[in-house]
């Protein structure tokens, strides 16, 4: 059985898809993790990620181009083992849609990982220039690098 990673943000076209290809990028295949990503708001479902986020990815031998929006779900919280959002509005807007104690657990701010307990957030680069997304790009790859720890010590 596979673990199962879905990386959540606002809109699903700059962090999010970010965190899912640096996460999907530093996945052994012997691992069997599967990684998605989607938004809390569905203004940009079916689209690719922003133009940005695809340069900085590409710049990092990392092709997010064929990823698609999509607007997070209740059944994403059966779907996945681990829920990463990038900020505490992500937090707030997918626990209000948890149906119980159990699905609450899977939610986690990913930089907790770096920083635990912290509650620091990826901030959102959207309206930003490009030094924005390095930023993101930066802290999502420590925090892959740790969630990666995590999986291979859960086993
Ligand atoms: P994301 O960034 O949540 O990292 O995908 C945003 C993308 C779009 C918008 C806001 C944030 N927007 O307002 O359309």
């Amino acid at each position: 059985m596979s673990t199962k990673v879905l990386m959540v943000c606002l809109g699903n076209i700059c962090r999010s898809p970010l965190a899912h290809g640096i996460l999907e990028s530093k996945i052994e295949p012997e691992m069997q993790v599967k990684v998605d990503s989607a938004g809390t708001a569905a203004w940009h479902s079916g689209k690719q990620p922003d133009e940005r986020s695809i340069a900085i990815a590409k710049q990092n031998g990392i092709d997010i181009s064929n990823q698609k929006a999509r607007q997070f779900t209740v059944e994403d919280f059966n779907a996945f083992d681990y829920i990463y959002v990038m900020d505490q509005s992500n937090y707030k807007d997918v626990m209000k849609l948890a149906p119980n104690d159990a699905t609450r657990a899977k939610v986690e701010i990913i930089l907790n990982e770096i920083y635990p307990e912290e509650n620091r957030e990826v901030p959102d680069p959207y309206y930003g220039g490009t030094s924005g997304f390095t930023t993101v790009y930066n802290l999502l790859d420590q925090a892959c690098d740790k969630i990666i720890h995590k999986l291979k010590n859960a086993k």
